[in-house]
């Protein structure tokens, strides 16, 4: 399920009927990351449930330090937390709020710091509402009916029959009649970028992609009563399950060996005889969460009568240690070759006398003297490493990665699209409204632009102008003039706090002015009260 870099437009959902109370309040959820052993109860009903979990986890293994079993309170569902998340000013805070939502009743500080990257989880809620309001078939098949679904670019239809899997695109448009008749013959229908068609799973990733700091895609899965759309595989993604409707079979395997553990790329199928014992066998239910890690094998299929809807949120494609040396050495090396005459020295006339292959059993002591040489200059390297640079670098391609950011209310009140200029009675009105320096602003979410000195101009690249598929757009920049870069870094760094145009550190008046309405205009700045026509 790799769930980045897929295309797909517009979806209402409907509201939650009922009001869930806050998770730490009341209420009971289940948690069963991997290789259960119980640590804790909040509530003494969980007893009860927990007899009727029809989860099945592999017996404990000896490493039983990250096993839990724990329960809590229902949380809001989708559509409450969604809502929830308008009334909160600060996008950090929403960010935070949709993950806590997200894993919950786990804390997230013991999610990032035992489970993640490290164990596949289970979190059983029991509460077969907790998703309604994020997706659903019915809002599938009212996407194939309004949008413009192409098989094989935004919607798949795909079985695994007898070990081997099957993709049964026909070309063109996935209108009603063809997607659910393939999925009436069995095939599961996955949907690429479902955000590009929903709302409301654009409003999900694009607040979860604050949290992580990286971008966050998803697919949507429907798969037909008894039957399994694709083969055991891994993914080179970081992959939340949301089990949105009916119920279906998971196997999740640990990576093989070493070389598979947090994988930077996808595998190929695997048959059934590549599959040692899976650690963790479970049927979702509605409600239900699971996650785990890049390198893990999975393989689900529907058992009983019902259908089985889940949305896989994926995220921590290529962010690794490894990809930021990548980009990091190659320029190191160029720096110090520059500045550092030491990486300007000759080689040995006879080094290849004693060094390669061939003399890789040689005790030759010039061979250790020019290894030990490597290591020197390969630790210099640090000093010359542009960090910031490259962390820079990566920031504006994130910046490019990500979706464009779904306003609050208040956000869309505040900024460019609040004024009230309209066309009326044959002209436009409300004409000219203006900060000034007594306007105060802020930006108007946090991670939304980036600053980046490139070639000796500073751009500052944004997100509002992304599109909800993937790259669509080329990196979208205003160019900051230098004599607006300490103005333009305070008011990055001020979020979610006001800042008066007139404090801006510019050398002018029109300076201050200049930049805090360009960024205005650009749908950047949010002012503390409505900006109203003089
Ligand atoms: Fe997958």
């Amino acid at each position: 399920m790799n769930g980045l870099g897929d295309p797909a437009g517009l979806a209402r959902r409907g509201r939650v009927r009922r009001r869930r109370q806050p998770y730490a309040a009341s209420g009971s959820v289940l948690a069963v990351p991997l290789r259960p052993r119980k640590i804790r109860r909040h509530r003494r009903s969980v007893a009860s449930r927990m007899a009727a979990l029809s989860a099945q986890t592999l017996p404990p293994s000896d490493d039983s330090s990250d096993s839990r079993l724990e329960a809590a309170a229902d949380g809001p569902g989708a559509g409450d937390v969604l809502a929830e998340l308008n009334r909160i000013a600060s996008s950090r805070r929403r960010a935070a709020r949709l993950f806590e939502w997200l894993i919950a009743p786990m804390p997230p500080e013991h999610f990032y710091r035992r489970l993640w990257e490290r164990e596949a989880v289970l979190v059983r809620r029991q509460d077969h509402a907790y998703y309604r309001g994020l997706f659903s078939t019915a809002d599938l098949d009212s996407v194939l009916r309004h949008e413009d679904v192409q098989f094989g670019q935004h919607l798949d239809a795909a079985r695994y029959v007898r070990g081997r899997r099957e993709t049964l695109n026909p070309p063109g448009r996935a209108l009603p009649a063809a997607a659910w008749s393939l999925y009436q013959a069995g095939c599961s229908l996955r949907l690429l970028c479902p955000q590009a068609f929903s709302h409301t799973v654009w409003q999900f990733l694009a607040v979860l992609q604050e949290q992580f700091g990286s971008m966050a895609g998803s697919n949507v899965y429907l798969t037909p009563p008894n039957s399994q759309g694709f083969a055991p595989h891994y993914d080179d993604i970081e992959a939340f399950v949301l089990q949105l409707e009916g119920r279906k079979l998971w196997r999740v395997y640990r990576p093989r060996d070493s070389s598979e553990e947090l994988a930077l790329t996808s595998s190929p199928n695997f048959s059934q005889e590549d599959l040692g014992e899976p650690v963790l066998q479970t049927v979702l239910e509605p409600g239900d969460l699971l996650y785990f890690p890049r390198g893990f094998i999975h393989q689900a299929e529907c058992q009983d009568g019902s259908h089985s809807l889940h949305l896989t949120l994926s995220t921590y494609q290529r962010n690794t240690w490894g990809d930021f040396l990548e980009a990091v050495l190659p320029l190191a090396v160029q720096a110090a070759i520059e500045e550092n005459v030491e990486f300007r020295r000759g080689l040995p006339r006879d080094f290849m006398d004693y060094m390669g292959a061939q003399h890789s059993d040689s005790k030759d002591p010039r061979r250790t003297a020019f290894m030990e040489k490597v290591r020197v200059l390969v630790a210099r390297l640090g000093h010359f490493a542009p960090v910031d640079a490259v962390a820079d670098q990566r920031a504006k391609d994130f910046i490019h990665d990500s979706l464009p950011p779904v306003l609050t209310d208040r956000e869309r009140a505040l900024s460019v699209h609040g004024l009230p200029i309209r066309w009326e009675a044959g002209k436009p009105v409300n004409v000219g409204a203006q900060l000034t320096t007594e306007t105060e602003v802020h930006m108007l979410q946090d991670g939304i632009a980036r600053l980046v000195g490139e070639g000796g101009h500073l751009f500052l690249y944004y997100t509002v102008e992304n599109s909800r598929v993937y790259h669509l757009e080329e990196p979208k920049y205003l160019e900051i003039d230098p004599q607006q870069a300490d103005a333009m870094e305070l008011l990055l760094r001020s979020y979610p706090e006001f800042v008066r145009v007139g404090d801006l550190p510019c050398d002018s008046v029109e300076d201050q002015l200049s930049l805090a309405t360009m960024l205005y205009d650009k749908g950047l700045l949010l002012t503390k009260a409505p900006l109203t026509v003089n």
